[in-house]
C-alpha cells in the first residue's frame, strides 16, 4: 500500500518504521513517508521511482497491476487516478489535520469540497442558474417517492414510459402519492427498445411524464427524449446509470436524478437536478427529508449529508473536466461500446444482445450465449483473466459487461479478446 501510494509522487526515499499495531499512516504530501510507531525501531528505505502527481495522471486509460477488471453494474468501477487521490488525500486532507470523514459538514473544508463538487458539475452538464443541485441519501429509489411527493398532489395524473424494471419500480412507488399511468411499456418485448414518440397517448394535465433514461438491466438507453404534451408538465429522468457519461440538455428536463454509484461516485449519495420553479408544492406529508425545497434552500446541509461520498464525486467531477468535459468522455464510450458489440454483432449468433441497435446503451451491454450451458464456464474463465462481474441480473440471466466512465478501453478490448478465443474454443 504505502509503495502504491508512493509510486505517484516525486522520486524519493520512504522512511519507514514498523508499527507495533500495524497502522500505517501516510503522509503523502511530505517528502517522507513515516510509519509512525510508539517506540524506535528498525528503519526501512525504500526507493520509488515514478514521476507523475496522482493528480495529472492521465485519466481512465490506466490499470495497475494488481487491479481487476471490474463490470459490475453499480456499485462500479471508479477511476484509478481518483481512487488514487483519495488514498493520498486520506489520512489528512489539504493540510487540514483530518480526513473528510472526520469534518464538520458545516465547517470551512466541507462547504469548499461541496461548493467545488457542485461547481464542476454544473460546469460538466453546463446546469443553468435556475436549476438546484441537491446532494442526498437513499439512492434513486428513495426518488421515486420524493419525486410525486414534490411534484404533484395526490389527485394528480402523472405518466410513466416504462422500458424496463426501474421505469416500472418508479410507476409501483408513485401509485402511492398520485395518479400515474404507464403510458407505454415494452415489458411484453422483454424491454427492448424505446416507443416512437409520435404514438405516445400522453395524459391530458400529466404534471410530469417519467423516463428511465437507461435502463440498467436491459441495456436501453434514450438517444433523444420525448417531450411532455401539457405545456405545464415537465419531463423527469432517472439517469442513474447514464449520468456524466455524455452531454445532456439539461433544460429539457424539469428535473433530473441520479445515483452516485455506477458512473459518479460510491454508494451513498444521489444527486437531484431540479428547475427552482417546480420546488415548493410539496405534498403536506412528504417527509422533510425527502423534501427538495428544504434541501435546495440550505444547500443539501440541511442534515448530515454523505460527505465522503460527496467528496468522492467531487474527485470524479474535476477528472471528468479534465478529460475534457462530458462531449470527450462520450467518445471514448462509444468507441468502448462500439468494439463491443462488434464483437457481438460479428460472432455469427454465438453471442447475441437482444436490444433493437438504435437504442443499445453505451454504459450496459447486455448480451446471451447461444450455448447457455456454457455460461458458467464463460464466467469462470473471464474471473481467471481478472474480469468479473459478468453475470446478467438475476431477472433475465446471461451476460452483462457494464462499462462505464471509468472502464478503461484496456478492460474492453480485453473483454472482446476473450470473447473471441472463448467463440474460437466452443463454437
Ligand atoms: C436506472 C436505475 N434506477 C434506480 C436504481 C436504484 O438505485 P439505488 O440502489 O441507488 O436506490 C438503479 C440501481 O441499480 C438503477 O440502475
Amino acid at each position: 500500500m504505502a509503495a502504491a501510494a508512493a509510486a505517484s509522487t516525486t522520486p524519493h526515499s520512504l522512511l519507514l518504521q514498523k508499527t507495533t499495531h500495524n497502522h500505517a499512516f501516510l503522509k503523502p504530501n511530505s517528502a517522507t513517508f513515516t510509519l509512525t510507531n510508539q517506540r524506535p525501531a528498525k528503519r526501512l528505505s525504500i526507493s520509488c521511482s515514478a514521476t507523475i502527481p496522482i493528480q495529472d495522471r492521465p485519466s481512465v486509460q490506466t490499470q495497475s497491476q494488481d487491479r481487476i477488471f471490474n463490470f459490475a453494474a453499480g456499485p462500479a468501477t471508479l477511476p484509478e487516478n481518483v481512487l488514487l487521490k483519495a488514498q493520498s488525500e486520506l489520512y489528512n486532507w489539504h493540510g487540514s489535520g483530518m480526513s473528510v470523514m472526520e469534518m464538520s459538514h458545516r465547517g470551512k473544508e466541507f462547504r469548499s469540497i461541496i461548493e467545488k463538487a457542485e461547481a464542476d458539475l454544473r460546469a460538466l452538464l453546463n446546469i443553468p442558474e435556475n436549476y438546484a443541485v441537491l446532494f442526498l441519501q437513499g439512492g434513486a429509489t428513495t426518488q421515486f417517492a420524493a419525486l410525486p411527493l414534490n411534484l404533484c398532489q395526490p389527485d394528480d395524473s402523472v405518466d410513466y414510459l416504462v422500458t424496463g424494471s426501474w421505469g416500472d419500480k418508479a410507476f409501483k412507488e408513485a401509485q402511492k402519492y398520485c395518479k400515474p399511468k404507464v403510458i407505454w411499456s415494452g415489458k411484453a418485448e422483454n424491454y427492448v427498445r424505446v416507443p416512437s414518440f409520435d404514438g405516445l397517448e400522453q395524459s391530458p394535465n400529466a404534471k410530469y411524464l417519467h423516463i428511465c433514461a437507461n435502463e440498467t438491466i436491459y441495456g436501453v438507453e434514450f438517444k433523444d427524449y420525448p417531450m411532455p404534451s401539457d405545456p405545464n408538465g415537465v419531463l423527469v429522468a432517472d439517469m442513474s446509470s447514464n449520468f456524466c457519461s455524455k452531454p445532456v440538455d439539461v433544460t429539457k428536463f424539469g428535473l433530473i436524478y441520479a445515483g452516485a454509484q455506477k458512473n459518479v461516485g460510491p454508494s451513498g449519495v444521489c444527486i437531484v437536478i431540479v428547475r427552482k420553479d417546480l420546488l415548493g408544492n410539496a405534498q403536506g406529508v412528504t417527509p422533510v427529508m425527502l423534501d427538495y425545497k428544504i434541501h435546495a434552500e440550505n444547500n443539501s446541509l440541511y442534515n448530515t449529508p454523505p460527505c465522503f461520498g460527496i467528496y468522492m464525486c467531487g474527485l470524479v467531477f474535476e477528472d471528468l473536466l479534465k478529460q475534457g468535459g462530458l462531449e470527450e468522455v462520450e467518445k471514448k464510450n462509444q468507441k468502448k461500446a462500439a468494439i463491443l458489440y462488434n464483437a457481438i454483432d460479428e460472432s455469427k449468433g454465438f453471442y447475441r444482445c437482444p436490444v433493437e441497435k438504435s437504442v443499445r446503451s453505451l454504459m450496459n451491454v447486455p448480451f446471451t450465449l447461444e450455448k447457455s450451458e456454457l455460461e458458467a464456464e464463460f464466467l469462470k474463465e473471464a474471473a481467471k483473466e481478472k474480469m468479473v462481474q459478468l453475470k446478467g441480473h438475476r431477472s433475465v440471466g446471461g451476460m452483462r459487461a457494464s462499462i462505464y466512465n471509468a472502464m478503461p478501453m484496456a478492460g474492453v478490448e480485453r473483454l472482446v479478446a476473450f470473447m473471441k478465443d472463448f467463440q474460437a474454443r466452443h463454437a
